[in-house]
């Protein structure tokens, strides 16, 4: 891995949930109903939600983000003992308006103000993302916004990440893409991106069969690494 900028980049794609929105934030609103067993639902509720798109990915049987989101809070609050329907329905509506990372704004307006086409591929169904990026009004920001719902199975397959080949017409090495999911930033490195991690939680890097080029620890750094 490599701190040098990335030069030759033309168009910049951010995954969505932990990368440009802040997940771990979600349960916010309901941390005083939940009290101490707050971060452990935030916590086994995003687990399992991965989990579950990589398993219906293996399965054969895609359903979308929003579904997948329902089921693994469903699974992560059984676990806890929460039986409280209108505590679900608000824990549910807030993954509709995620609150951005603080500098994922100021990021995104320097890498267009440099000539960079921006976008989003996500899991996300399109209709959780445009709510997403509506509510923070990054949507002004993004030249698109690509969704797994166009191929009917989640990351890291291939066929998602090809999804932004299709859009933008362009060689995967002008492609830089980012994540803050490890998995995900495998994934793409494997599919041939310029991939820059942005390791937030300060975590080990995966072992699996391709690496991100750059790590970073929060998008400020992004401008500075991503030159055309
Ligand atoms: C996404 C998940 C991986 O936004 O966070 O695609």
């Amino acid at each position: 891995m490599t701190r040098l900028p990335m030069t030759g980049v033309s168009v910049c794609i951010f995954d969505a949930y932990g990368t440009l929105f802040d997940v771990s934030a979600i349960v916010d609103g309901c941390r005083e109903q939940l009290a101490e067993r707050a971060d452990q639902l935030a916590d086994m509720w995003r687990r399992k939600q991965l989990e579950y798109t990589w398993l219906r990915s293996l399965m054969g049987r895609h359903t979308d983000f929003w579904h997948v989101t329902g089921e693994s809070l469903d699974y992560a609050m059984n676990a806890l003992g929460i039986a409280d329907p209108p505590l679900r329905a608000r824990l549910m509506e807030a993954y509709l308006t995620p609150a951005a990372y603080p500098e994922a704004r100021a990021a995104l307006e320097a890498l267009k103000a440099a000539g960079h086409r921006l976008a989003i591929l996500s899991n996300g169904s399109p209709t959780m993302l445009t709510s997403a990026t509506m509510a923070t009004g990054l949507d002004l920001l993004l030249d698109d916004v690509l969704s797994v719902e166009s191929v009917g199975v989640f990351k890291p397959h291939p066929s998602v990440y090809g999804l932004v080949q299709d859009r933008f017409d362009c060689p995967p090495a002008s492609v830089a893409f980012m994540s803050a999911n490890g998995w995900d930033a495998a994934g793409a490195a494997a599919f041939g991106f310029r991939v820059v991690w942005i390791n937030r939680a300060g975590l080990p890097r995966e072992i699996l069969p391709a690496s991100p080029h750059i790590e970073v620890r929060t998008l400020a750094e992004l401008p500075a690494m991503l030159t055309a």
